[in-house]
């Protein structure tokens, strides 16, 4: 087999077969296919497309990459739940321990954030002490005892996605269906799940621009779980604007712990019910949507959600007091507010110009070894469709020790991050869709 060939048939539209495939990831790993050759190949994939076999395919080649995580000495279905990337989306801390507390085993592997996504292993390190470098045998253990654990994705799980990625990210082919649904499905394969929930974002701030884009991305990833036998659910979210209302690391565990308590944002809340719902329906602990979705509300209301969070952060080590009192969180020394400069209505709040500020303030990092400061972020004082008035302020940004210049570029772009108009815009809806092995259905919001 020679990867010229290969790269010559993908160009010209053809198939390729499962052995070519493999052929291409496993040379490209070894270092036996340079990056010339997988650059080119890749742009063949992003004009000419692959079949849903051909995506199945190299999705499992990588998968196979590395390491593969084996959860079946743990009791029951295995449920993970994937985000393809927002602004201050704080889901996972609130899914992982109100899925678990309805009886689900969570065993989740979350990432660092990089640019201006956040990640859910560096949110949670807000807890002092809180260990997300686990082995997987005390990973598996504390499944077991406690239903639920986060750890930190290890370095040898699909490191064919990783080389891939990078190479993608510098050759403009990262927006190609079943590029990017391969590389999320490889990283739930490997990381052992047996079923999938998958957000899959839809708007200015995310890859797929359109619903329509975000729903043939949702079969692709869909089509992928049932070639491998994993059952697969997608939800389709807007990302209009920013999730909740805080952006930054300890700011965000807050607002989660309020989630949890039955007190958080409206729109974080729905988002978590509904993934929650699936999750818990592909972990057979429900038999219908609603039923799921009433078991959660009923968590959350019992404080038997906040309990299992607590429980959550003592077993790896953090302090568990800091739910109850959460100035035991990091904290930044200064408010500075962001105020309007008009009257109006809010008519779309830019979620990737935010979650840039957060990242400039040092909530995030620009590279991979950056150090970050926890204690940081914007929280947005309204949301897309309220009215505003001129020199209130609209989003408070948390600082510590800045220039004074680069606050104010912060501030500057914070403002701006926020359209106001005259009159109030059409309400969005959250949840666009659900896409399963039945096909795609429209998705009614309950209280609406
Ligand atoms: N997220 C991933 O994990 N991979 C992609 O290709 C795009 C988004
Ligand atoms: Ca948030």
């Amino acid at each position: 087999m020679r990867t010229v060939d290969i790269i010559e048939k993908k160009r010209d539209g053809g198939e390729l077969s499962a052995e070519e495939i493999r052929f291409l990831i496993e040379g490209y790993c070894r270092g036996d296919i340079p990056d010339y050759q997988m650059a080119a190949w890749a742009m063949a994939v992003f004009f000419r497309g692959m079949t849903a076999r051909e995506t199945a395919d190299l999705t499992l080649a990588m998968a196979n990459s590395g390491d593969r995580v084996d959860l079946s000495p743990i009791p029951g279905i295995k449920v993970d739940k994937h985000s393809t990337g927002g602004v201050g989306d704080t889901t996972t801390l609130v899914l992982a321990p109100l899925v678990a507390a309805a009886g689900v085993p969570v065993a989740k592997m979350s990432g660092r954030g990089l640019g201006h996504t956040g990640g859910t292993i560096d949110k949670l390190e807000s807890f002092a002490g809180f260990r997300t470098e686990l082995s997987i045998g005390q990973f598996i253990e504390q499944i077991g005892q406690h239903g639920v654990a986060i750890m930190s994705q290890t370095a040898d799980i699909t490191p064919a996605d990783k080389k891939l990625y990078s190479l993608r990210d510098v050759t403009a082919t990262v927006n190609s269906i079943p590029l990017i649904a391969s590389s999320v499905m490889s990283k739930k394969i490997a990381s052992g799940a047996d079923a999938i929930v998958l957000d899959v974002k839809a708007g200015r701030g995310a890859f797929m621009k359109t619903t329509e884009e975000a729903v043939a991305l949702a079969k692709a990833l869909v089509d992928i779980g049932e070639k491998v036998g994993r059952e697969t659910v997608a939800v389709i979210t807007g990302m209009d604007e920013p999730l909740g209302f805080a952006v930054g690391n300890a700011l965000e565990v807050r607002e989660a712990i309020d989630t949890l308590r039955g007190r958080g944002p409206w729109d974080l809340e729905e988002l978590c019910l509904t993934l929650g719902a699936h999750m818990v329906m592909l972990g057979g602990k429900a038999a219908a949507i609603g039923e799921a979705r009433e078991k959660l509300r009923q968590l959350l209301d019992s404080g038997l959600a906040l309990k299992k969070l607590k429980e959550l952060v003592a077993a790896q080590g953090g302090n568990p007091q800091a739910i109850d009192r959460p100035e035991l969180l990091p904290q930044a020394r200064r408010i500075v507010p962001v105020a309007a400069d008009r009257d109006g209505y809010v008519t779309a709040i830019d979620a990737q110009e935010i979650g840039l500020a957060a990242m400039r303030l040092g909530a995030g990092r620009a590279t991979r070894d950056a150090k970050i400061d926890l204690s940081v972020g914007v929280v947005l004082r309204c949301k897309v469709g309220d009215a505003v008035h001129a020199g209130e302020s609209i989003a408070d940004l948390y600082v510590n020790d800045i220039p004074r210049e680069r606050l104010a570029e912060i501030q500057h772009s914070v403002k701006n991050a926020f359209a106001i108009g005259p009159t109030a815009p059409a309400r969005k809806k959250l949840i666009h869709a659900v896409v399963s092995k039945e096909g795609v259905r429209d998705w009614q919001e309950p209280h609406i």
